[in-house]
C-alpha cells in the first residue's frame, strides 16, 4: 500500500498536534514500493527529506518544504530462537507498545520496562528509547532498512548503531539518509527483572507477584500518572534530555541544593534530573498562551490546543535560560525541532 499527496497536513502525524504542512508526503508498507517511488522521479534527490514515524519526538516550527516519508511496514515475526532467547523481527510501522504487549504475552523479557512509550517501532532505535532502567539498545540485534544515498537495502548490527543515551548513528551520520523498515530484537526466555529504578519495585510488589505482566502494569500506571496522554494533551514526552555534567559541578550544586537528584554516568560525570531543575527554576505548571509545562512532570512541554511550534519552542528557550542562570547547566533538547 502506498499513499502520496501534496501539501499534506501533518497535524495527525505529530503528537504535539501542530498543524504544519508538508510539500510532499509519501507512505509505504512494502520496501519495494519505496524503491519504485524513489526511482520514479530523480528530483526526489534534491528535496529536503524527513522520515516520520508517529511523530512523537518532533516539533514542527514551520511548514516542511520537502518530502516526508512515513514507513508503515507491518509485521511481528519470530525469526530465530535458541535455549535462552527468541529473536522477533518487527516492522517499522508497528506501534511500539503493541510489540511490548506481544512480547510480554509470549513470556519474553526485555521490553516490559519500556511499556507505553509512544511511537512506532522504527523510531525506537533512532533515539535509543529508554525508561525505568532499560534502554532499547540492549534488545536490538539488527536494524534493517534502505540507504537513500547508496540506493540499496542495508542492515546494521547493534554495535554499528553506535547507541548512547538517547542517541544513535541514525541521529547523526545516517540522519534522513537511512529509512528503517524493520528491527530484530533479541528477547529473553528466562528474564531477569529490572526493578531498580525509583518507585518501580514498590509498585510491582503491591501487585503480589513479580512477573513480566505485573512489571508492565506497574510501568503503565507510573507513566500514566505522570505523563500526559497525547490523545488529550499534545506533547512529545521529555522535551529535554537529562543533562550529563562533570561530577565537580554536581557536588558544588549539592552544597546549595542537597536534595538535587544525581545519577551515575560514565567518565567521571553524573546525570541530573532536568525535570527537577525546571521545577526548581519555577516553571512547572506554567502556561504561556497555549504552550505550557506539564503540571505533573516539568520535563514535558504541552500544547493546550492552538499553540504553534514556535510558541512551544520559545517556551523551551525561556526554560533553557532560567535553568542556565540558576544552576549553570545547559539543557539539551531531546525533541527534534524542524
Ligand atoms: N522531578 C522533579 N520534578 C519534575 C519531574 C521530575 O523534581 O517535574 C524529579 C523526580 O522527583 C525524580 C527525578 O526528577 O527525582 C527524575 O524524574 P523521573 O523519574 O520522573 O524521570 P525523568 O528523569 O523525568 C526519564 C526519562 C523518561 C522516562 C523516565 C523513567 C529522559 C529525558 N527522560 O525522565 O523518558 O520515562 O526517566 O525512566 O531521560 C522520554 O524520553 O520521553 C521519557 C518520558
Amino acid at each position: 500500500m502506498i499513499r502520496f499527496s501534496e501539501n499534506h497536513s501533518l497535524k495527525a502525524h505529530n503528537t504535539f498536534g501542530i498543524d504544519a504542512k508538508a510539500k510532499y508526503y509519501f507512505e509505504f508498507t512494502e520496501l519495494e514500493d519505496l524503491e519504485v517511488f524513489l526511482k520514479s522521479n530523480q528530483s526526489w534527490k534534491n528535496e529536503k527529506l524527513i522520515v516520520l514515524g508517529e511523530g512523537s519526538n518532533i516539533l514542527f516550527l514551520n511548514d516542511f518544504d520537502g518530502l516526508v516519508i512515513h514507513p508503515n511496514v507491518p509485521g511481528m515475526n519470530s525469526v530465530w530462537e535458541d535455549r535462552n532467547h527468541e529473536w522477533i523481527e518487527v516492522g517499522a510501522g508497528e506501534v511500539w507498545d503493541e510489540f511490548v504487549e506481544y512480547a510480554v504475552n509470549r513470556g519474553l523479557g526485555g521490553a516490559e520496562n519500556l511499556s507505553l512509550i509512544p511511537g512506532k517501532t522504527g523510531a525506537a532505535p533512532v533515539q535509543n528509547i529508554g525508561a525505568y532502567g532499560q534502554e532499547v539498545c540492549r534488545l536490538v540485534e539488527k536494524v534493517k532498512g534502505f540507504d537513500l544515498e547508496k540506493g540499496c537495502v542495508a542492515e546494521f548490527t547493534a554495535a554499528e548503531c553506535e547507541f548512547a543515551y538517547r542517541n544513535s548513528i541514525f541521529k547523526h551520520y545516517l540522519k534522513n539518509r537511512f529509512i528503517i523498515t524493520s528491527v530484530i530484537f533479541r528477547l529473553d526466555k528466562f528474564p531477569e527483572f529490572n526493578l531498580g529504578y525509583g518507585q518501580l519495585e514498590k509498585q510491582v510488589k503491591e501487585k503480589g507477584e513479580i512477573s513480566l505482566s505485573t512489571i508492565r502494569e506497574a510501568v503503565i500506571e507510573i507513566r500514566s500518572s505522570k505523563l500526559p496522554d497525547v490523545k488529550n494533551l499534545g506533547n512529545a514526552g521529555s522535551f529535554f534530555k537529562n543533562p550529563v555534567v562533570p561530577k565537580e559541578l554536581a557536588e558544588q550544586l549539592q552544597v546549595k541544593y542537597p536534595e538535587l537528584p544525581v545519577y551515575a554516568a560514565e567518565n567521571n560525570q553524573v546525570k541530573l534530573a532536568a525535570g527537577w531543575l525546571i521545577e526548581q527554576a519555577g516553571w512547572k505548571g506554567k502556561r504561556l498562551g497555549d504552550a505550557g509545562v506539564h503540571a505533573q512532570q516539568a520535563l514535558v512541554l504541552v500544547n493546550y490546543g492552538k499553540a504553534t511550534g514556535n510558541e512551544i519552542y520559545a517556551l523551551s528557550e525561556d526554560i533553557f535560560d532560567a535553568v542556565n542562570t540558576q544552576f549553570g547547566v545547559k539543557l539539551e533538547r531531546e525533541v527534534n525541532c524542524i
